[in-house]
């Protein structure tokens, strides 16, 4: 199966996408992981990316596009693949468009994560990622057994940079912005399938199933 996920920053894509990948056995690709990963090794790309990200801002179209493509290319995706934060932009969804014509592909679904702009500032504020395995867990919500410490391999969670207040405004500003011509245009086409996002965690991944298991 080949997906995307959309939602607003903090909709819950990435608890989704962990869910469908633990279940279905799908590459879960996240751009924004891909992203933050290069900042820790340094990379010129981490580099470049940082200056847009600290912002809030979006990393211009052919950075993002060119890694997603580097990616999607990998022998792992031959089976399906979860695209997680891309597209964002009309132009990323061309790109994509022409990407996926150049392997023979199709997307199945686009599952759109749906969430009231106003919960999303509590859920981005709340959450703790674990720096080893990436887990997203959340003070209130979703907390882990233990405070502060990840259950799966007892690393101190921390707060994501762009997760402080004033990033936060701007990244829901331009995500705002973008969403809905991006919405039409996978509507249009038929794959928009909408998700309430704001219910459980586990309530939503459901709904989610209910999706997917119908295709499959
Ligand atoms: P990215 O990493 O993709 O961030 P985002 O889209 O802002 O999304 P988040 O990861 O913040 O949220 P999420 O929806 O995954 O929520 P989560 O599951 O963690 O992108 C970061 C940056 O990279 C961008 O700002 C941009 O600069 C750049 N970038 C990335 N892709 C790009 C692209 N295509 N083009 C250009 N630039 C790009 O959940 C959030 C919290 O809520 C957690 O604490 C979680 O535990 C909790 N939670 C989850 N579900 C629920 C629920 N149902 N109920 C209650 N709490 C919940
Ligand atoms: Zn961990």
């Amino acid at each position: 199966m080949n997906l995307i996920l959309m939602g607003l920053p903090g909709a819950g894509k990435g608890t989704q996408a962990e869910k469908i990948n633990e279940k279905y056995n799908i590459p879960h690709i996240s751009t924004g992981d891909m992203f933050r990963a290069a900042i820790k090794e340094g990379t010129d790309l981490g580099k470049k990316a940082k200056e847009y990200m600290d912002q809030g801002a979006l990393v211009p179209d052919e950075v993002t596009t060119g890694i997603v493509r580097e990616r999607l290319m990998k022998d792992d995706c031959k089976d399906g693949f979860l695209l997680d934060g891309f597209p964002r932009t009309i132009a990323q969804a061309e790109s994509l468009e022409k990407i996926l014509s150049e392997l023979n592909e199709t997307i199945d679904f686009v599952l759109h994560v749906d969430v009231p702009a106003e919960n999303l500032v509590e859920r981005l504020s709340g959450r703790r990622i674990c720096p080893t395995c990436g887990t997203a867990y959340h003070v209130k919500f979703n907390p882990p057994k233990e405070e502060g410490i990840c259950d799966k391999d007892g690393s101190a969670l921390i707060q994501r940079d762009d997760d402080k207040p004033e990033t936060v405004k701007n990244r829901l500003a331009v995500n705002l912005e973008q969403m809905q011509p991006l919405l039409d245009f996978y509507e249009n086409k038929g794959y928009l399938a909408r998700v309430n996002g704001d219910q459980d965690i586990e309530i939503v991944f459901q709904e989610v199933q209910e999706i997917l298991d119908n295709k499959a």
